[in-house]
């Protein structure tokens, strides 16, 4: 088994890694479980397919189950499912020092996140991701949400898990679309700040969407060990540090927003096409070598990913893709920060790009996308 820990003082907490977590959590869940009780919120497609086996290790163990089961996708994350949770748990006489298990993706983990931080003014919960994309990012560093009217994760908490447990197993039925989009969170850290990790990725990509399990266990313990130090750093993204972790993020939200946050494109394909254009814009502004560029958008292509916003569908008028950029929480003072490169894992947050600039450049850049945009997809 890896660990890695999130190093945060008192509310410090390990990251396991190992295949087979999920039959085998009851002796990390037990000592975090004083009532000898553990309530699981779940969706539909986790419980049919990893709820059994995640039972059945706890009840040998001694240990009451209760399950909350919800409905698959992103509308889950919803005011309504936030009541319905905390009632539920709230009713199943849940206390603070009990651990509510999020058992899912990032839908599940974000919404039973925020249900636990406020439960009993917080209580405890365990994080146990069966998505890469929640694997590698969303259930490690405590950022909780659901939606709001106004937009995605408007509504949330910081509140970080007491433990993250993570079974690459549970990956073998994950989709392909779904693991490539948690892919995309992957190869970020290598863009970010890793330069050798991107070689590496670039060099074990094939078979790891393949689904070869030692090559999936070491991405997530890389990337959850990337994204421990920069959680430790920047908890609450008052500084830079976390802010790095967005590289991609404005502008695969804006393609996000135009998709209307549906399976039209999934949030690590926005992530994918974002740091494309992160890149680009770079480039464009004297900042990063072509040949980087160039590099990125090969690797992105040939995992798979779609990155001509025209073939994608959703090649909008730069000023409306600005304007639900203008959404983001990053905006201060109506300056947006932009994640943007040196080259290869060497992101910096940039404070001085004009609105106006970027919305010029994009036109642009829509208009006349990049020779490599389409190869492999
Ligand atoms: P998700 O939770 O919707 O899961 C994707 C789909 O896969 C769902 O249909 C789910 O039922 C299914 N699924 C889950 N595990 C499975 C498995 N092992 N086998 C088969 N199917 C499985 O989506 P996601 O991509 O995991 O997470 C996306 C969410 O995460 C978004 O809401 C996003 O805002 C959030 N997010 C949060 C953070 C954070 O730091 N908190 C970071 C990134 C993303
Ligand atoms: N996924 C971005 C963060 O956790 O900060």
């Amino acid at each position: 088994m890896l660990t890695v820990t999130v190093p945060l003082g008192s509310r410090a907490y390990p990251i396991h890694i190992a295949p087979g977590l999920l039959a085998g959590a009851a002796q990390h869940l037990a000592p975090l479980c004083p009532r000898g009780t553990v309530a699981v919120v779940t969706d539909v497609n986790v419980a049919a397919l990893h709820l059994p086996a995640f039972r059945a290790g706890l009840e040998s163990a001694g240990l009451g189950v209760e399950v909350i089961v919800l409905p698959a996708g992103e509308a889950t994350k919803s005011w309504a499912n936030l009541e319905l949770v905390t009632e539920r748990l709230l009713a199943l006489g849940v206390e603070r020092g009990d651990a509510v298990v999020a058992l899912g993706g990032g839908v599940i983990g974000d919404l039973t996140g925020f249900a636990a931080s406020i439960l009993r003014r917080g209580c405890r919960f365990v994080q146990v991701p069966t998505t890469l994309l929640a694997q590698v990012d969303s259930s490690v560093g405590g950022k909780t949400a659901i939606n709001a009217a106004a937009g995605k994760n408007l509504v949330g908490a910081f509140h970080q898990p007491a433990l993250v447990l993570i079974d690459p197993d549970t990956l073998k039925t994950l989709p392909l679309r779904q693991l490539r989009a948690g892919y995309a969170e992957v190869v970020k850290y290598g863009l970010i700040g890793d330069a050798a990790f991107f070689g590496w990725c670039e060099a074990n990509s094939a078979a790891l969407l393949a689904g070869e399990g030692a090559l999936l266990a070491e991405a997530i313990a890389t990337s959850c060990r990337a994204k421990a130090l920069v959680v430790a750093a920047d908890e609450r993204e008052t500084g830079d540090t976390r802010a790095l972790l967005n590289l991609g993020h404005t502008f695969g939200h804006a393609f996000e927003a135009e998709a209307g946050f549906s399976d039209r494109l999934l949030h690590g394909e926005g992530v994918a096409l974002g740091m494309a254009l992160a890149f680009d814009l770079s480039v464009a502004r004297g900042l990063c070598p072509p040949a980087d560029a160039l590099r990125v958008r090969a690797h992105l292509a040939s995992a798979g990913f779609g990155l001509s916003p025209q073939r994608l569908g959703l090649a909008a008028p730069a000023e409306r893709l600005i304007a639900h950029m203008k959404q983001d929480k990053k905006m201060r003072a109506g300056i947006l920060p932009f994640i943007l490169v040196h080259g290869i894992g060497e992101a910096f947050v940039a404070r001085d790009v004009p609105i106006a600039e970027v919305e010029a450049w994009l036109e642009k850049a829509i208009a006349s996308p990049g020779e490599l945009e389409d190869i492999g997809v």
